[in-house]
């Protein structure tokens, strides 16, 4: 077994049970990552051969889309069958194989499990429309004759689904669906399909897996006259599911894919004995609003509404993934801004959200899109990357749906960007082609061997950030100097303190920082160590440059070295209790 120098494998890191609060999450299609066996898709295989990859960049975990046997109408969210691998990615055995390898590389995996609804083609819906109510699965759905019935829920996919009810012509009723009408919804208050979520569980963490993104958690339960969202009943059901993987798979991680509003995505976590972690939705679009507007108020409003989260949890930051940047949970007002900054053209819109990735949304302003890493790594949570975004690929607003975020890996100048030896038309999604994109120029190979790429920095940042305990477990405070350009904060785990400073606007700026609670302290700069002026009384004088940021360790005035104790992030005071 080769072990990494660089991913701590000590047995108490390895075992610890809040490993996601460390984690650097990458997420991957199996089928747009690397193809195997030359039939222009991607496979486990071909994953599996790019591990090393992924574990040079930094990542401690991926985030697999799901991989499960579907028709691909929803790129594997419609389920057919919940035990096995689809045809297309490999074998299970292959599935064991990369999960094998993943894990002697020190990589957990955790995987899509939908448990809202499943694809229609899915024997248990089959069986039902079959035989109607005589079925035993007729009741794992959600029926009706009456279509305006829970008439106050919103669409989600709008763009192509007039209702969340769909007629069955076989049954003689309409079945419930809030996404595709090729997904119908699970029905949660049938204690069977409670268990057979279970069982699912108990099946993939059985093999290895460390946990699951479980999709679409806010729907499971309907009621009359609510918005069938957040339900009391849907998290009764949540916390069952947590208390089985503690039982049957502690260390396990579950994260919520709960786009809501603050209050609401929040109360996935429970008391701690629900979710370990959520996609922090809210702050997502505000980070884009936030340095387009060059002003911190988008992220400090949205802040000051998330609630303190229980002392196991963790946020999962994210800059973009897979799906359309959501603005579902933003004001009117706060869209209309999105749209008209970051989506002009129509083809870039899809339902309530903008599908395009980070360098293209950003006009790869390479300054912008760096201080937006520092607060993907630096704000409260855990990051999460999207395969691609880490070498600056671009996208294709002329593909259907979500295609075109997830188009092949871009891994040299060769034939297919590397990803595949098929004929370049058999290939499951064009490759990037445009200028500025092009697979010729941005892929991994030129990004590897170009010492100033985005890939290199980002691989910097990742390591500075694992040295780092405290930005994945500190608490944080918000400084609040005059200059609201400038978005600052203190985090602080245990005896160590950092303080970060980013500049939002595209100009230089001098901020004046209020650190009498630090006087006499250091700060050094954490990128090359660089300690600068003393903290003193008044207010202390940072000056930036565009799209600049600072990652500070405050260092408490020098003590003799017989009164200093080590540890990982630097060398302090003894506390004076001990
Ligand atoms: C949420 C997923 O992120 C999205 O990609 C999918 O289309 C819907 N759930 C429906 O399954």
């Amino acid at each position: 077994m080769t072990l990494p120098q660089d991913i701590d494998m000590t047995p108490n890191a390895m075992a610890a049970n809040d490993w996601y609060k460390d984690a650097v999450f990458y997420e991957v299609f199996v089928r747009s990552f690397a193809d195997g066996n030359g039939d222009g898709i991607g496979d486990f295989n071909g994953l599996r051969e790019r591990l090393d990859y992924i574990r040079d960049l930094g990542v401690t975990c991926i985030w697999l889309l799901p991989m499960y046997p579907s028709p691909l109408k929803d790129d594997g969210y419609d389920i057919a069958d919940y035990y096995g691998i689809h045809s297309d990615y490999g074998t299970m055995r292959d599935f064991e194989d990369f999960l094998d390898a993943a894990h002697e590389r020190g990589i957990r995996v955790i995987a899509d499990l939908v448990v809202n609804h499943c694809s229609s083609d899915h024997p248990w819906f089959k069986d039902a429309i079959e035989r109607g109510p005589a079925s035993p699965y007729y009741d794992y759905f959600v029926w009706t004759e009456d279509p305006n019935k829970y008439s106050e829920v919103r669409v989600i996919f709008c763009d192509t689904e007039p209702s969340n009810w769909t007629y069955q012509p076989k049954v003689g009723k309409y079945y419930w669906h809030r996404f595709f009408s090729h997904q119908p919804d699970l029905n949660f208050d049938n204690p069977e399909v409670q268990e057979e979520m279970l069982k699912i569980m108990d099946f993939w963490l059985g093999k290895g897996l460390d946990g699951f993104r479980v999709d679409a958690v806010p729907y499971l339960i309907e009621r009359e006259g609510t918005n069938c969202e957040n339900l009391p009943e849907t998290h009764q059901y949540l916390k069952k599911m947590r208390a089985f993987v503690e039982q049957h798979h502690p260390g396990a991680v579950l994260l919520a894919e709960a786009n809501q509003w603050p209050s609401d995505v929040a109360e996935y976590f429970g008391k701690g004995d629900e979710f370990h972690m959520a996609f922090n939705f809210p702050i997502m679009p505000r980070i884009f609003m936030a340095i387009r507007k060059e002003d911190r108020q988008p992220i400090e409003n949205i802040i000051n509404l998330l609630p303190e989260i229980p002392a196991d949890c963790q946020w999962a930051m994210f800059l973009r993934k897979d799906d359309e940047l959501t603005l579902e949970m933003v004001t009117d007002e706060e869209r209309d801004y999105m749209i008209g900054e970051y989506a002009r053209d129509k083809r870039m819109r899809i339902n309530v959200g903008i599908r395009r990735r980070l360098f293209p949304l950003m006009e790869r302003n390479r300054r912008a899109i760096e201080l937006m890493h520092s607060l993907l790594m630096t704000l409260p949570g855990s990051p999460i990357l999207y395969y691609g975004d880490e070498i600056g690929m671009g996208d294709n607003i002329y593909l259907g749906d979500r295609s075109g975020v997830r188009t092949p890996m871009q891994w040299n100048g060769d034939r297919n960007a590397g990803f595949s030896n098929s004929d370049p038309s058999r290939l499951f999604l064009p490759v990037i082609q445009d200028p500025g994109y092009s697979y010729q120029g941005v892929n991994v190979e030129e990004s590897e061997r170009t010492p100033s790429s985005f890939l290199n920095w980002l691989k910097r940042v990742l390591r500075i950030r694992r040295d780092n305990p405290t930005f994945g477990r500190g608490s944080i405070q918000f400084l609040h100097p005059a200059n609201t350009r400038v978005l600052a904060y203190i985090r602080t785990y245990q005896d160590d303190t950092v303080m970060v400073v980013n500049n939002l606007s595209r100009f230089c700026q001098y901020v004046e920082i209020d650190l009498r609670a630090y006087d006499g302290w250091t700060p050094v700069d954490l990128f090359g160590k660089i300690p600068f002026p003393k903290i003193g009384e008044l207010p202390y004088l940072v000056t930036m440059g565009p799209h600049g940021f600072y990652w500070f360790r405050l260092v408490p005035p020098t003590v003799p070295k017989e009164h200093t104790v080590e540890a990982a992030s630097g060398t302090y005071p003894i506390p004076a209790d001990s």
